[in-house]
């Protein structure tokens, strides 16, 4: 049975770095999901957050020279700051460090060892501080963890493991029988040969790291800062732990991440949840990667664009359109600044901000247009752009979403051209032309609500209907040329 609850999460992001555009655009994705269901009258909660602790962050507080509880402040702050800035509606917001998160977290450890899922064990292995992963022999490259560029150091220490081994023929059933659906296919695929290879018991206890939630059991030692970090997905909604309550808007219908992330969420964290006998999530996404210029967003490399930075030359809207459509569905893609200005004029200046002002102004010489009937072949035409784009969405196929409603803009400017009201001298004839124009940009704009919420408010403002009448003011420049 469909229910009317939709439940988003984007990752919780490392906070050892502000936001980038990677983190921008998962939760620029996560937004248009949450709004697109909200106008759709679902019951919306949409989640985000930061992830606060462990080796990672506790070395980079250590040089910024400050204690990691005030770093993760100041960062929590930058955080929230970038997100109201690029229009984020998400409900909540969680801190892993927060007390409540971290109490849930130390029951469910409880829990785990109780149920016998948590044994004492010495673990030795190569790890990535940068992933804050265990790497095998053969995930890197060159001696070299591929995402970071970085040799992992071995690490030989006593630990608490967790049984995930046993849980890997089941991981994989599900998955592929898509209880579990891992999204795009060709992600799936690579999941289910990964799980083929079995898996095995992990450590989910450091020593040397005093930055993390304390072990119930054990108050040397803190918990896996990834095992820490999925629990933000149940404590993000209000879960305290306890097993018999489990919050209304649990499972997650959607949660989003790029590929470097997959693996953990389809071995680790549903595993943790089979453990738990907690229902699992419906759909993992994974969305590909951008690059810049070719090569991997890095600071060190001084090859960064920050979100800000977006939004200053391209406006809120212009940032949020241009990350959107850099991405198809599935595969990564590479951004330079000269690439996106050329898109925001063809798109934006030209696309839509043209098509927006030649309506409005034809429509605003003539101020007060009734309603009439639409024309058979428009209305056919917003049907079915309107359908292909509810498609496109529900499959997460976000970026083709905007492509289509970009067609209706399209077809809107060819009725134009067509038509050429300026020279229709019959009033009637003239009004009936410029109400169908009307309806075609007020269907542009009502399309994108979800994508561009300013801009196309901006557009819905221009258009008021009162009684048997549209009111049509002539709007501002929506996105003026670069
Ligand atoms: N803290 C973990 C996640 C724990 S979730 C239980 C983490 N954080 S992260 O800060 O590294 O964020 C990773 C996520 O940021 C990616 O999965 C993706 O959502 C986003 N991106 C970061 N860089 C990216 C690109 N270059 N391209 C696209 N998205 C990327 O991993």
């Amino acid at each position: 049975m469909s229910r009317n609850f939709f439940y988003i999460t984007t990752p919780v992001y490392y906070v050892n770095a502000r936001p980038h555009l990677g983190h921008a655009y998962t939760t620029v994705f996560a937004d248009i999901l949450a709004r697109y269901h909200r106008l759709n009258c679902k019951r919306v909660f949409f989640l985000t957050g930061i992830d606060e602790h462990g080796a990672k962050i506790e070395e980079a507080a250590k040089r910024a020279g400050k204690k990691p509880k005030k770093f993760c402040d100041e960062q929590n702050a930058v955080f929230k700051k970038i997100w109201k800035l690029f229009n984020i509606s998400n409900d909540g917001f969680i801190r892993t460090s927060s007390a409540s998160h971290k109490k849930a977290v130390s029951l469910v450890l409880k829990t785990l060892l109780d149920n016998g899922f948590i044994y004492k064990g010495v673990y030795e292995g190569l790890y990535c501080e940068g992933c804050e992963q265990y790497k095998n022999e053969r995930d890197l490259i060159g001696g070299k963890c591929p995402d970071h560029q970085k040799e992992p150091v071995l690490m030989k220490e006593e630990s608490y493991m967790f049984k995930l081994s046993v849980f890997g023929e089941k991981l994989k059933k599900i998955i592929n029988n898509d209880k579990l659906k891992i999204r795009p296919l060709e992600k799936k695929k690579e999941v289910l040969s990964f799980l083929s290879g079995g898996l095995n018991d992990i450590s989910i206890s450091r020593k040397n790291v005093k930055w993390g939630v304390s072990l119930p059991f054990d108050k040397f030692s803190t918990v896996y800062v990834w095992l820490d970090a999925f629990l933000n997905y149940l404590t993000g909604i209000g879960w305290n732990g306890d097993l018999k309550n489990l919050p209304n808007f649990w499972p997650p219908d959607v949660q989003l991440m790029a590929k470097d992330i997959l693996r953990v969420h389809s071995s680790i964290w549903p595993a943790l949840l089979l453990a738990l006998k907690i229902p699992l999530p419906k759909i993992i996404f994974a969305h590909g990667f951008f690059t810049l210029n070719g090569q991997k967003m890095s600071k060190s490399l001084g090859n960064v664009i920050w979100p800000e930075e977006l939004a200053g030359k391209f406006g809120i809207d212009g940032a949020r359109y241009l990350l959107i459509s850099s991405l198809v569905y599935g595969a990564d893609g590479d951004l330079s600044l000269e690439k996106l200005a050329e898109k925001y004029n063809a798109d934006l200046a030209n696309g839509l901000g043209n098509f927006t002002a030649r309506v409005l102004t034809l429509g605003s010489q003539i101020g007060k247009i009734k309603i009439y009937g639409l024309d058979k072949n428009i209305g056919k035409k917003i049907k079915e752009v309107k359908k292909n784009t509810d498609k496109n969405i529900k499959e997460l196929k976000i970026q083709e979403a905007l492509a289509e409603i970009w067609r209706l803009i399209a077809f809107g400017d060819g009725e134009i051209n067509k038509t050429e009201p300026w020279k229709i001298k019959d009033s009637e004839r003239k009004a009936r032309v410029l109400f169908n124009l009307i309806i075609l940009l007020k269907s542009v704009a009502e399309l994108l609500k979800p994508f561009i919420p300013q801009t196309t408010e901006k557009i819905l403002k221009s258009m008021k209907i009162s009684g048997k009448t549209i009111n049509i003011k002539k709007g501002e420049i929506l996105f003026p040329r670069i």
